[in-house]
């Protein structure tokens, strides 16, 4: 027990200068924490800035190797691509995410040609950057199929897992869908392709420059609250990583990040499993404008990511990784 107080006990004299600030420190970031999204967009030699997101791009495929280099290059140890698909493409069933010519397709085929294991790839598999509705799943009289979709995202699960993805990460929060991809990835003879579950996503309001970023914001009818969880709920969180876990799943995520922290506390504590967050759109532009107005100073940007590590987190997902890793150097 801790029996000094006051004027025995100073807890000021572990702050008083910088080298004892770092011994004490309990937390830390290093590039080993990053992972970097990536939008992609049709085209040659395009990077076409995303108005919503100050300072995050659309890439088109060609140009992926040198965004991948660069990142190889800050020490990122994984990426995660996500398509803005022309909406001519886009259907009600989502059907360009089975076309092994899709963007997600075409960039993790080039990465993987030039860079083979350097680097790990993560791909989301869900249907919202393919459907003319916005929706992550099937629709039929207003209601998000969820059985239906499942059979979709196994076809698009195995699709992105020939084309060399490392990380299949389920992002559409559909009942049971980590064990029927995981016993149709195995059956294919990808026992090797890990799952990463959006476990726990909430139906967040900080996705917005997200999906102005993949073209589904002005598309989108309605909200996702039939599929997304409801933000204040936790209990229901647990349920969640405890039917994936069960199911496969070799680590997951809570989305979004820092209004979430709590739930990132409380699973680490209980499953002792790797938990990813994803510090989402919202929280990456909120924080950019107030550095870009100069209302915040650029260190927000560490405390935000030291605050997940401090929760638990094993790895963040952030448009902030490029950025950040530079500095850690
Ligand atoms: C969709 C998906 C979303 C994000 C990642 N995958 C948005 C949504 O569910 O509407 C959001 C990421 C971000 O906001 O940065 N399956």
């Amino acid at each position: 027990m801790i029996t000094g107080k006051y004027p025995a006990l100073r807890l000021r004299r572990n702050r008083k200068y910088s080298w004892i600030r770092r011994l004490v420190q309990e937390n830390d970031l290093s590039h080993n924490d990053l992972i970097l999204p990536i939008f992609l967009t049709d085209g040659k030699n395009k990077k076409i800035k995303i108005n919503s997101m100050p300072g995050i791009f659309r890439y088109s495929v060609d140009l992926i190797p040198k965004v991948v280099e660069n990142a190889i290059g800050n020490k990122i140890p994984m990426l995660a691509f996500f398509p803005n698909t022309d909406s001519k493409k886009k259907n009600n069933i989502g059907a360009e995410a089975l076309n092994e010519n899709n963007l997600v397709c075409r960039a993790l085929k080039i990465t993987k040609k030039k860079f083979a294991n350097e680097i790990g790839i993560m791909t989301d598999v869900a249907l919202d950057p393919y459907t003319s509705h916005g929706h992550d799943g099937l629709i039929r009289s207003n209601k998000i199929l969820n059985d239906e979709t499942i059979e979709i995202l196994i076809q698009q699960s195995l699709l992105q897992a020939e084309m060399g993805s490392d990380v299949l990460a389920p992002s559409d929060m559909m009942d049971g869908r980590i064990g029927k991809i995981r016993k149709a990835l195995d059956k294919k003879k990808f026992a090797d392709v890990q799952l990463l579950s959006y476990a726990v996503k909430y139906a967040s309001n900080f996705y917005g420059p997200f999906r102005d970023a993949v073209g589904s914001k002005r598309i989108l009818k309605g909200d996702k609250k039939t599929y997304q969880m409801d933000f204040a709920n936790s209990d229901e969180a647990i349920r969640e990583v405890s039917l994936d876990i069960k199911e496969g799943a070799d680590i997951v995520m809570v989305k979004p990040g820092m209004p979430y922290l709590d739930i990132i506390s409380k699973i680490k504590n209980k499953f002792k499993i790797p938990v990813f967050a994803y510090q989402v759109s919202g929280e990456y532009s909120l924080i950019q404008n107030g550095i870009n107005r100069n209302i915040i100073s650029k260190n927000a940007i560490l405390e935000s990511l030291i605050s997940f590590k401090r929760a638990g987190a094993s790895a963040i997902v952030t448009y902030f990784a490029n950025e950040i890793a530079k500095e850690l150097d």
